[in-house]
């Protein structure tokens, strides 16, 4: 098993997540993280850390989109393991939906 990210963390990209996981899981696109499930230990400490509710078990309904997701960009995305800036309008897109289809990013943080 491992956990996931979904689209909430979408231009949120809080990163308190990063500060938490034992094993610097998390890798960093321009717009949202994702999780390496590979690399993942289920240890759930970052779920609890989201504002914006976006990291889910991967037995949640949802978790097939967003297993498949993770494990594409994991691979192409470097590893973050500090939390840097926060997008200035980050609470401005919390909440909204599908933004997956409105505002997704192929591009690597840096
Ligand atoms: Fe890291 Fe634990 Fe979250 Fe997996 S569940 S991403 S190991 S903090
Ligand atoms: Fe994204 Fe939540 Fe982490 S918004 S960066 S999954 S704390």
């Amino acid at each position: 098993m491992t956990y996931l990210v979904t689209e909430a963390c979408i231009r949120c990209k809080h990163q308190d997540c990063v500060q938490v996981c034992p094993v610097d899981c998390f890798h960093e696109g321009r717009n949202m993280l994702v999780i390496d499930p590979e690399e993942c230990i289920d240890c759930g400490l970052c779920l609890p850390e989201c504002g914006p509710k976006a990291i889910i078990e991967d037995d949640d309904d949802a978790s097939g989109r967003w297993l498949a997701l993770n494990t594409e960009y994991s691979q192409v995305w470097p590893v973050i393991t500090d939390k840097g800036d926060v997008p200035a309008d980050a609470d401005d897109y919390e909440g909204i939906p599908d933004k997956f289809d409105k505002f997704f990013d192929p591009a690597p943080a840096r």
